[in-house]
């Protein structure tokens, strides 16, 4: 499939969606809606791929929304005329290309790129020029109905609009996806018009023309219709979420995943997951994360953008975003990884701490309570409850660095710029506002005074008044 040329329909105003975010941009599972026909493409390895969207800023924006993806190219339509006009915009690049195009919308999410390679052997083996991707359903609702012939081929497609009641009774609809020889596309689409009930240019008569000159034509079944769903509305973008986070879950659990009460999991499309790996219920893992063999995730925890590695157990209501977490590490519950985090192999993060822009060496450990940014702690140091990096002055970011076995007694405060070198102790309530030494003791706290029997005088005097 890979000297297919791809083309992906994508400069519809999506209206129904009642928004001012491009259709395709809309998430499910956290990644845009046109990332998912456009993985599919990546997975069959087809190399020419061009994403057809409108001339305006929405065009602009979703170019640069994908922008991850490369090496696709991005004619624009002017104007949304219609899917056959959509499609003219790309042919106007393709002068010179030959063989098949491989034709979707950029509103289909569920297509898996295992579909559309029986669909491709299925043009080939039939040795058609335009084969159509089509769904058996109950009610055909507003898709195109496909016509076929005494012999079972397709001579037509009516869009459900356009239709007479008795082709309103056909099962058989077109799901927008198509395979078709690029000469006939060139051809049929020079004669296409838009006298129709939306006074648009249908790609849908390109049928038509090839049966008119002769060109064979097929069709391919689809064996679950469910993937063929487009989405229109909100309400179909949380009906197919809901699809594909089941698929994607059904695939861990048959991959060496437990999943539990996976109907309450959410796991993004480019998500990988290590062998043993335990995920608890109402947990999201989103975004290019990565989970090592027998590491767990506990119930409600959050994870965007990871590399979390083996046997690391995060607790639950954990919030990670891009964050690495190395081997054997704890944390959690209530943690929060930040941007720019990287804890150790072996180390410790425990309820209620927040990092951002902070590495942990092997085995340090922030137990509770802590607020650690801009910072490095070294091997084995160890943050005692309410440790916190003074690492903002209100107008800029300065570094903490700690070095290898320190200890940081509760409850102090490391003002940034600061270093304290290897073996610190450091008193608890202290705040470090000076470099410490290797091996150095400080306290910053006030000597505590002892009254003798004053205790009882106090609470008499309060009496009295
Ligand atoms: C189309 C088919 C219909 C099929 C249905 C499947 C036609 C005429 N009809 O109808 O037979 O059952 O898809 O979902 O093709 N687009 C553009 N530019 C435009 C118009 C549309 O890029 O000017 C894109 C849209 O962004 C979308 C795709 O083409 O990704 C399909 O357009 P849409 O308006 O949804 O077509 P349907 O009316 O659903
Ligand atoms: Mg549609």
């Amino acid at each position: 499939m890979q000297k297919l040329t791809a083309i992906v329909l994508a400069a519809g105003r999506g209206t129904r969606m009642k928004s001012a975010l491009p259709k395709v941009l809309h998430r499910l599972l956290d990644e845009p809606l046109l990332s998912y026909p456009l993985r599919a493409l990546s997975e069959l390895g087809i190399k020419k791929q061009l994403v057809v969207v409108s001339g305006d800023q929405d065009g602009d924006q979703v170019e640069k929304s994908l922008s991850a993806f490369s090496a696709l190219e991005w004619p624009r339509q002017t104007q949304a005329r219609g899917t056959a006009d959509a499609v003219m915009a790309a042919l106007k690049t393709l002068d010179g290309i030959s063989g098949s195009v491989l034709i979707l919308c950029g509103d289909v999410p569920l297509l898996s790129s295992a579909t559309l390679q029986r669909f491709y052997q299925k043009h080939q083996q039939s040795q058609s020029q335009l084969t159509i991707l089509t769904a058996v359903l109950d009610d055909g609702g507003s898709y195109g109905r496909i016509i076929l012939d005494a012999e079972g081929l397709p001579e037509a497609i009516v869009e459900a609009k356009d239709a007479s009641s008795e082709q309103l009774l056909v099962a058989r609809i077109n799901s927008g996806t198509y395979l078709v020889d690029i000469d006939l596309l060139r051809r049929a689409l020079a004669e296409t018009d838009c006298n129709n009930a939306q006074g648009e240019y249908y790609l849908t008569d390109i049928v038509a023309f090839a049966r008119q000159n002769g060109a064979p034509t097929a069709i391919f079944d689809i064996l679950d219709h469910r993937e063929i769903l487009g989405i229109n509305s909100r309400e179909d973008l949380v009906d197919l979420e809901k699809i594909m986070a089941a698929r994607i879950n059904r695939y861990w659990l048959n991959h060496g995943v437990t999943v539990h009460f996976p109907e309450t999991v959410r796991i993004g499309p480019c998500v990988k997951l290590g062998l043993d790996v335990e995920i608890d219920s109402g947990v999201s893992l989103m975004g290019q994360t990565e989970i090592g063999v027998n590491s767990c995730v506990g119930a409600g925890a959050n994870i965007k953008n990871c590399k979390i590695d083996n046997q690391v157990e995060i607790k639950p209501y954990s919030v990670l975003e891009d964050a690495v977490v190395e081997d054997n590490s704890q944390i959690g519950p209530f943690a929060r990884l930040r941007l720019g985090t990287l804890i150790g192999a072996g180390a410790k993060i425990g309820n209620f701490v927040e990092t951002k822009k902070a590495k942990f060496g092997k085995g340090a450990k922030a137990s509770h309570l802590a607020y650690i940014g801009d910072a490095e702690v070294g091997e084995e140091s160890n943050l005692g409850a309410g440790t916190i990096t003074c690492n903002y002055d209100g107008f800029n970011k300065f570094k903490t660095i700690i070095g290898n076995r320190v200890f940081v007694g509760s409850d102090s405060q490391l003002v940034a710029p600061v270093k304290l070198g290897d073996d610190v102790l450091v008193g608890a309530g202290s705040t470090v506002t000076r470099n410490v030494s290797d091996n150095a003791l400080v306290t910053t706290r006030t000597r505590q005074k002892e009254l003798a029997g004053r205790g009882m005088a106090w609470r008499r005097k309060s009496e009295e008044q």
